[in-house]
């Protein structure tokens, strides 16, 4: 029998409002760059857009590192290309786990060959500085791999003094900030960072597929020690190293190459990617980081303020909550995903589950990026109070956006009594990076 040709209906995806842990809506700036027609590799349209999307992520992450790129792929592309770049065979290899992306980045660490050390807190707590740094004092690792927000908890690592700690000692120190760059403070020379990787998918308003990354001049020189040029695109003079990395994709010594001066033909650009990384960040650099991480904080205030006004519990240790993100505990007797199944079928609206020791125990709800907005917030709340009554749950009636409410009255109250810039004149964004397009821009 044949095979029957199937032509398929056209994308055409429902509307939904994605307030989970991510992906959330892409803006819609975001996906007007991404509709652009492409350009060759090496034109100089697109070198120059290059050029700017280095120059826009030096921005996002706080940094002066010359080597910020774009790797390829999702967010663990560029946790693997700086793990398996940085990673010799045989390297102690320290990760504090307090999340699943901690036991993320241990798997890729041993799967880089290193000897992997780990110490844990029970999900949903962080570290202190002082158990770190023990351990770093114990392990002499090469490397120290934090996480900095781990998504599945919704709580962030403090940073702060693990830099000093790590120069002290010769150690590298890498943090993946796929879920907290952008929508919590963040500034990667001012931590003492050596190599820094994202996503775009959460608080950057974007498509997961591009992995934005940073690493200072001791990462590179890191790598470099170990650089191999390809045999088909290798000339006179370049190296072929006997420590070569053990990835051809995730070469970062190649990646650098090619984003740098060389142009080094290494892969094919993923130019639609790289159309939607540059419009997040100009997004980010326009409305300027500071407030960007002031829109997440309100929003996630108003959303953590909210689910505790209808009577929820939320999970986790408070004081250390990412902005962008809420673990709910799922009341006693409520049937968490025929929860998540109601909002989505009867709103339009997506909630996150959770992994490991949380599955079904919370929901996660995010406000970040582009839905990191006063009617996101006030829409999921009004929503889940009518869903979970139906379910039998014993909610506060009003009280989730009622308490929203009460916060955006307060950050209103303040505003009104301290003017603060308004986006359109930030006044601070260099020529080059400012808006062309004469559209509004998404966030609010
Ligand atoms: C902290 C963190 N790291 C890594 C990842 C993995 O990202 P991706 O699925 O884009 O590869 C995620 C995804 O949610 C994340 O939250």
């Amino acid at each position: 029998m044949g095979r029957v040709k199937r032509v398929f209906q056209q994308i055409d995806p429902p509307a939904r409002l994605l307030m989970g842990p991510g992906p959330i809506n892409a803006d819609p700036r975001v996906l007007r760059a991404m509709s652009a027609q492409l350009v060759g590799q090496y034109d100089p349209a697109m070198t120059a857009y290059m050029d700017e999307t280095q120059a826009l992520y030096r921005e996002v992450f706080q940094t002066a590192n010359e080597q910020t790129v774009l790797v390829d792929g999702t967010s663990r592309a560029g946790i693997e290309a700086a793990l398996v770049s940085l990673i010799e065979p045989g390297d102690r290899v320290l990760v504090p786990v307090f999340g699943r992306f901690g036991h993320l980045l241990r798997e890729i660490a041993e799967r880089c060959g290193a000897e992997v050390h780990v110490i844990e807190v029970p999900w949903g707590q962080v570290f202190p500085l002082e158990t770190i740094t023990a351990a770093i004092e114990r392990v002499k690792p090469k490397l120290l791999a934090v996480v900095h927000g781990d998504t599945s908890t919704t709580v962030a690592q403090p940073l702060e003094g693990l830099g000093e700690v790590c120069a002290q000692h010769g150690v590298l120190f890498y943090t993946d900030v796929t879920a907290s760059i952008s929508g919590n403070a963040f500034d990667t020379d001012a931590l003492g960072l050596d190599a820094v990787t994202a996503g775009l998918q959460k608080c950057l308003g974007g498509p997961s597929g591009s992995a934005p990354a940073t690493f200072s001049a001791r990462a590179v020189e890191a790598i470099r020690s170990r650089a191999s040029v390809e045999a088909g695109i290798r000339t006179e003079g370049d190296v072929t190293s006997s420590r070569r990395i053990a990835s051809n994709y995730f070469d970062l010594a190649m990646i650098f190459d090619y984003w740098g001066p060389q142009r080094l033909n290494h892969h094919t650009e993923a130019t639609t990617m790289l159309y939607g990384a540059r419009e997040c960040a100009r997004l980010v650099v326009e409305e300027g980081l500071d407030q960007t991480v002031a829109r997440h904080a309100l929003h996630g205030s108003a959303m953590l303020a909210g689910v505790q006004g209808l009577g929820l519990e939320v999970f986790g240790d408070l004081e250390h909550k990412m902005n962008n993100v809420v673990a709910v505990v799922i009341p006693d007797g409520v049937d968490g995903d025929a929860v998540r199944g109601a909002m989505l079928t009867d709103f339009g609206i997506e909630i996150g589950t959770s992994f490991g020791p949380l599955h079904g125990k919370v929901w996660r709800i995010g406000t970040m990026g582009y839905n990191a907005r006063r009617d996101t917030v006030l829409t999921t709340l009004s929503a889940l109070e009518a869903v979970l009554r139906r379910a039998g749950a014993p909610v506060t009636t009003g009280g989730g956006v009622g308490a929203a409410y009460d916060v955006y009255a307060d950050a209103d109250r303040a505003a009104a009594s301290s003017p603060v810039e308004t986006r359109a004149d930030a006044g601070t964004i260099a020529p080059e990076a400012a808006s062309t397009d004469g559209t509004a821009g998404g966030a609010a």
